[in-house]
């Protein structure tokens, strides 16, 4: 059995970064090496002040902090790193395609067939190369096929190994996970030897049991499928919201209720402006491409409606805004509190945030948005990616501030868009004095006592409630 002492992973993100920072803690006599082109993003995790690492989550500079320097490297040079592993993991990103043929529904794996290309092209050894980017199935049979054809003979074993951290607890569910997949090559000797050599590494702290193999197919559907169904609850939940505000119902009380069968269970049923993040929509899209490009369209239909649902629910909470304000929010001063797609995690990937801003921009209101974590050149970053205006117009009509009672100073309205825990803490009746009156609260989170804001004077909605 091979002994694995060198590790290599691509890609310093909010993948690569903290799961490799858990290895190197877990693993002390493995040394882990997180290579990425980006400079300024290398520079930032190898900061002498841990607190500057790029990627905020809780708990994790600890983790960099223990490790960083003994057993845990950040580098630009990814010849060298890929040199020295026994095994390299793929965690680049695979956004979902902006061009060409499966133009807004495939993932764009020209990331990955680079790095494919570069571990082919340098390694001198076996590798076993692991793909922990969220990828549509199949890939790992397009990585093994460049590996093959364009490597220096040297033999490589593909293992699929998707990660379910979910951002702001990645820490937590890196330590603690509810399962590990690997899947591999089943069929052969030297695949199950790659698979049991992964084993091995998770070994370190987590339960046997925990861990599962399967061949490689299954491993990557799990993962789209994992994603496909939490978004779905969400969906669920967000549709019945809208039937709650109609009938008096309370969308809080329902998902309390069904919460409490235990074949429901009570997970992924807060009804919220939508889903955002880096993964349910791009892994449903790519679903969605795989059915069709099988010719499911009932199956494609079904999982594309998670997505329409979604987007209905953050353009109905952007018109509820412009509805409640009189029809018109042209000239108005509506502040964004929250930003980031949910709280704990700086990471702003298909934030509901985003479209809200972009819709009440194309109503001519007024934006100041504030977000504990996010740097305001994101922000500007994420509504100039839209196109829906220009980077000047942008930037006149929306302004990002650093504290919070400013945002909400002579603000016709508040929408709550990210459930920041600080967001639950504020002095209300403060934000209210400061407030054009009548002053609206829109809690896009359901995270305030609807009822304290109506006894303070606002006038206050809901998600799922009747007002
Ligand atoms: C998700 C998966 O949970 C994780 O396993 C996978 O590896 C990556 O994708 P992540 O996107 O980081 O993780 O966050 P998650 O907690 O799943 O939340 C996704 C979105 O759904 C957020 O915008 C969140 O606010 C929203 N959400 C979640 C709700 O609106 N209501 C809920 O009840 C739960
Ligand atoms: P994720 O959430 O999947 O981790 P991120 O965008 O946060 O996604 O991180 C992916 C990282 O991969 C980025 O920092 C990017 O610079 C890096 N990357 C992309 N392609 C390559 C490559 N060919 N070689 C090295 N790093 C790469």
């Amino acid at each position: 059995m091979q002994k694995i002492k060198n590790i290599c992973c691509i890609g310093a993100g909010y993948v690569g970064g903290p799961t490799m920072a858990v290895i190197a803690q877990k693993c002390p006599e493995i040394n882990v090496t997180v290579v990425d082109i980006n400079e300024k993003r290398i520079a930032a995790w190898n900061d002498e002040n841990v607190e500057n690492i790029p990627i905020y989550e809780p708990g994790l500079s600890d983790v960099v902090k223990e490790s960083r320097g003994r057993n845990l490297f950040f580098s630009t040079d990814v010849d060298a790193a890929i040199k020295n592993a026994e095994m390299i993991f793929i965690s680049v990103n695979t956004p979902t395609k902006t061009y060409g043929v499966g133009k807004g529904m495939a993932a764009d794996l020209k990331w990955i067939e680079l790095c494919a290309r570069q571990i082919a092209r340098v390694s001198i050894t076996d590798k076993i190369v692991v793909e922990k980017s969220t990828l549509p199935v199949r890939t790992a049979e397009a990585l093994k096929s460049i590996l093959e054809n364009t490597g220096n003979g040297v033999k490589f074993q593909i293992l699929s190994n998707p990660e379910f951290l979910a951002e702001g607890t990645a820490v937590e569910d890196l330590m603690d996970p509810d399962r590990v997949l690997i899947g591999g090559d089943i069929d052969t000797e030297e695949g199950r030897t790659a698979i049991q050599t992964l084993v091995d590494v998770y070994a370190h702290w987590v339960n046997k049991e925990n861990i599962l193999t399967t061949n490689v197919w299954s491993s990557e559907l799990s993962k789209l499928t994992a994603n496909a169904f939490l978004a779905q609850r969400v969906s669920s939940i967000n549709a019945m919201s809208e039937l709650c505000e109609k009938t008096g119902a309370d969308v809080n009380e329902v998902a309390r209720a069904i919460g409490m069968d235990s074949r429901i269970g009570s997970k992924f049923l807060k009804s919220s402006v939508g889903f955002g993040g880096s993964c349910f929509q791009k892994d449903i899209l790519n679903l969605v491409y795989i059915a069709k490009r099988f010719g499911l369209q009932e199956v494609a239909d079904y999982w594309e409606q998670v997505i329409i649902m979604n987007d209905h629910q953050k353009r109905r909470f952007a018109m509820n805004i412009v509805e409640s304000l009189f029809n018109t929010v042209s000239g108005k001063k509506i502040a964004l509190l929250g930003w980031a797609f949910k709280k704990d995690t700086n990471d702003t990937r298909e934030s509901a945030a985003i479209y809200v801003a972009d819709y009440l921009l194309n109503e001519h209101a007024e934006v100041v948005v504030y977000d504990p974590k996010v740097k305001p050149e994101q922000i500007y970053a994420d509504l100039d990616y839209l196109g829906t205006r220009t980077e000047e117009e942008n930037r006149a009509l929306l302004t990002v501030v650093n504290e919070p009672y400013k945002a909400c100073k002579e603000a016709h309205a508040v929408a709550i868009l990210t459930e920041w825990d600080e967001f639950k803490a504020y002095d209300w009746q403060h934000i209210y004095d400061a407030m054009l009156k009548p002053a609206f609260v829109f809690d896009g989170r359901n995270i305030l006592d609807i009822n304290d804001l109506k006894r303070i004077g606002f006038v206050a909605h809901g998600i799922g409630m009747t007002q």
